[in-house]
């Protein structure tokens, strides 16, 4: 695990940045052959937790196919830092219609650097597509969005990633959970963070409560172990199906408080209550309530929930 976590060049909505750490540790528990992320996002709990071989899944086509390309060369630091120098120049001079012109550009003929700009510029860094699978954020109204520091982060985020990928042997792979899932055997760890049930209503991040029932009834039957991430609450409701899905002694549950800083509407901005469920019990004792947000994880039996 590096500290400061290491971060990806790509944004999105409940990205974990925050808890890698935790979750890295949660992790040692178990042990295991392979990590697999069937919901793998940006891909930042893999990248800190740099397992050995993992298997990395999203169903967003975008994400996976940007990894692949890190992976093989094909999209480099360099290629990204004279792309979006150049591309950046061009929305410093000609602001929003430009964003536009990249946005459809990418919506008729998708690439992973047009990804990139439009994941870096757009509207609180947001990644959401439409019904139709259109990328469809609007712009972030910063024409100075590409200054030479803001290139350089995000190009010594491609370099600094692209080296752990090197280092390991990952496989990438756009598919459904359900796929996903169905490929794991004995002596892999799961790590599942899908999107919050109802939160999300597009092309890539739409989730149901039917969803949700069937990730559990397929998690319960693994024949390895897993770490479920999702909501516990937040000062507006709480997360009934919990308690409705994973009731049993056989598994536990962690909390810990997150604030989440990408989103756009009030709902996403405030601190919620993160949960862990696990197959495995954790050694993780109870922080005093006031300083939770700064603890780790802590065990609470469902009852007391
Ligand atoms: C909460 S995000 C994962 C965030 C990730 N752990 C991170 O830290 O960046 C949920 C992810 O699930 C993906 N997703 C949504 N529905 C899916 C499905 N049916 N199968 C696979 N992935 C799905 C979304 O594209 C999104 O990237």
């Amino acid at each position: 695990m590096s500290n400061p976590p290491l971060v990806p060049p790509l944004k999105c909505q409940g990205i974990k940045t925050k808890l890698v750490g935790e979750i890295g540790r949660v992790a040692q528990t178990p042990g295991f052959k392979r990590w697999v992320e069937p919901f793998c996002g940006s891909c930042v709990v893999a990248l800190n937790v740099q397992p050995k071989n993992a298997l990395l899944s999203d169903s967003n086509v975008h994400i996976i196919k940007l990894y692949q390309e890190i992976q093989s060369g094909e999209l480099t630091a360099t290629l990204a830092k004279s792309f979006l120098e150049e591309e950046g120049n061009k929305l410093r001079t000609e602001g929003e219609p430009y964003y536009y012109a990249v946005r459809e550009r990418f919506n008729a003929c998708p690439t992973s650097l047009d990804f990139l700009f439009l994941n870096r510029s757009c509207f609180n860094g947001v990644m959401r597509f439409n019904r139709s699978g259109k990328f469809n954020v609007p712009y972030g109204h910063k024409p100075q969005r590409f200054a030479q520091a803001y290139v350089t982060k995000i190009t010594n985020q491609i370099r600094r990633i692209s080296e752990v990928i090197s280092s390991c042997d990952w496989t990438f792979v756009a598919s459904d959970f359900r796929q996903t899932l169905a490929s794991v055997k004995s002596g892999d760890l799961i790590y599942a963070d899908p999107p919050y049930a109802g939160r999300h209503v597009d092309y890539f991040n739409s989730w149901s409560e039917t969803d949700e029932i069937e990730l559990s009834s397929l998690l319960k039957r693994l024949p390895c172990d897993f770490i479920l991430s999702t909501w516990h609450s937040n000062e507006f409701r709480k997360n009934d199906l919990i308690e409705q899905n994973w009731n049993e002694a056989r598994f536990h549950v962690l909390l810990r408080e997150h604030f989440y800083h990408v989103g756009s509407s009030e709902d996403l901005r405030h601190p919620m209550i993160e949960a862990l469920i696990t197959s495995f019990s954790v050694q993780a004792s109870r922080p005093d309530a006031e300083k939770m947000e700064q603890l780790a994880f802590f065990e609470m039996p469902l009852a007391a929930i």
